[in-house]
């Protein structure tokens, strides 16, 4: 796979108060290394970790000091990344099969731009002082995640355009919108959730051992 695998690990898991989330132990094994082996065949894996952080031993990866924010922890990567399509991927989510690899993949080599995204599956509401406030519609509305794939030099582009703006998003697709090329959703996977709090960590450690006993997944 000539890629480069691009993955920011430089949080301090703040919400999940338990350290950086790179070095959480799912199922036996780190945060990291779950999100290595979504990407068994990347020909690069670029990391970022917090500053100060040893690398791990022994991992199949490069690491470097992310910065601030996620964004300057891609952008640091993205300057590190020697070939022509990247993919970014949250260490934060560990369950990643490879079909939605591949869709991502395939999506980004036809059109430079891919991001997979699901449905909102709840009712939408605007909180209006703390009360339930006008129902948002949901139909067009859709939860983004990773990994997100990019022709380099798009993504290249489209982080030099949103310092120089001073743009600041959450993902990359953002700002390659924001740069004004369109990005293709690929469609997401339930299980490719973002660890985020102390609740999410129960479903990843119950997940984690469906996960590992379930050959279509790996
Ligand atoms: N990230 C990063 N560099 C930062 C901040 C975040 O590389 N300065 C990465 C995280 O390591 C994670 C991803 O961005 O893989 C998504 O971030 P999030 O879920 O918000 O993780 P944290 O920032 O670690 O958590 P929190 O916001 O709760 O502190
Ligand atoms: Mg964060």
């Amino acid at each position: 796979m000539e890629v480069s695998v691009l993955i920011p690990a430089a949080g301090n898991g703040e919400r999940l108060g338990l350290g950086p989330k790179a070095f959480l132990r799912v199922g036996g094994r780190t945060l990291l290394e779950w999100a290595l082996a979504a990407f068994p065949e990347a020909a690069e894996v670029l990391v970022a970790l917090p500053p100060g952080q040893s690398p791990p031993q022994g991992l199949r990866a490069a690491f470097l000091e992310g910065g601030r924010t996620r964004q300057e922890s891609v952008a640091r990567l993205l300057e590190a990344a020697s070939l022509p399509l990247v993919l970014v991927h949250d260490v934060a989510r560990p369950f990643v099969s490879q079909s939605l690899v591949e869709r991502v993949l395939r999506a980004t080599q036809a059109q430079g731009a891919a991001a997979p995204v699901l449905p909102v599956p709840d009712t939408l509401i605007r909180s209006e002082g703390g009360a339930y406030g006008s129902v948002l519609p949901r139909e067009a509305l859709r939860l983004v995640q990773t990994p997100q794939g990019f022709f380099t030099a798009l993504l290249r582009e489209a982080h030099a355009y949103a310092r120089k703006r001073g743009i600041s998003a959450t993902d990359d697709a953002q700002l390659v919108q924001a740069l004004g090329y369109p990005v293709a959703l690929v469609e997401g996977e339930r299980t490719a959730f973002k660890i985020t709090y102390p609740e999410d960590l129960v479903l990843a450690e119950a997940l984690a051992r469906a996960w590992n006993g379930s050959p279509q997944a790996r």
